[in-house]
């Protein structure tokens, strides 16, 4: 499974990156805001830390302007995904660019007949928000599961990318279901690393490094 990281802050994504942790990068427009950088110069700057897809999102509702701002975005570096909305015009859009050669994640959804609906408009990857939906009491990993499924069931080429990831666990299983991406925080990330007897076999190996006087250097 491939690793996204859902942020527009350029140290963490360094540090992920400085690690190998890092396939590509996802941001939306409330993680652009929150950075409180200027869209296109912070994509432009993910861009050239990162050779993996850079997804950029749309802040137009209609097709037609959709369609020039994801023109704009795409322009930006070859490794930019042009995300869109799950909207009927977020479909056409997502056609279009598809059909000019750029890569297009379709986010915000919900259901797996939008998920097939993307994969019909040609989209490179579809988003499913996985935490969102478990925020309203539906199994959010059913979806990842479904949408597996249907993908599998025809050949669907797009990518399943696993977002709004609110735990490691959601990590792992979506790993578990087959999800081509996951996209995640830096401390969702960071946090795959804990366990608590890691922490508590350390605690003891340390205690007898003291005691026995250990020195390697
Ligand atoms: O990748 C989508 C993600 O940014 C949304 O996450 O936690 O706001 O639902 P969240």
């Amino acid at each position: 499974m491939k690793f996204f990281v859902d942020t527009a802050e350029i140290d963490a994504i360094k540090e992920l990156h400085n690690l190998g942790m890092v396939d590509g990068v996802t941001t939306n427009p409330s993680l652009i805001a929150k950075s409180g950088r200027d869209i296109l110069e912070v994509t432009r700057e993910i861009c050239d830390l990162v050779d993996g897809p850079v997804s950029a999102e749309v802040v137009a509702l209609d097709a037609d302007t959709m369609l020039a701002e994801g023109r704009k975005l795409a322009k930006i570096a070859d490794n930019i995904a042009v995300k869109v909305p799950l909207t009927w015009a977020g479909l056409q859009t997502c056609k279009a660019l598809s059909d000019e050669g750029t890569m297009v994640n379709v986010t915000l959804c919900f259901s797996a007949n939008q998920a097939l609906l993307a994969a019909k408009a040609g989209a490179t990857f579809i988003s499913p928000f996985i935490g969102r939906l478990d925020d309203i009491n539906i199994d959010g990993l059913e979806l990842i599961e479904d949408i597996r499924t249907i993908y599998d069931n025809y050949g669907f080429e797009t990518q399943i990318l696993a977002a709004s990831i609110r735990s490691a666990n959601h990590m792992s299983d979506c790993a578990k279901i087959g999800a081509d991406v996951a996209t995640a925080p830096p401390n969702v990330i960071k946090a795959m690393a804990n366990h608590v007897l890691t922490d508590k076999g350390l605690a003891g190996f340390m205690a007898d490094v003291e005691k026995a006087g250990i020195k390697i250097l």
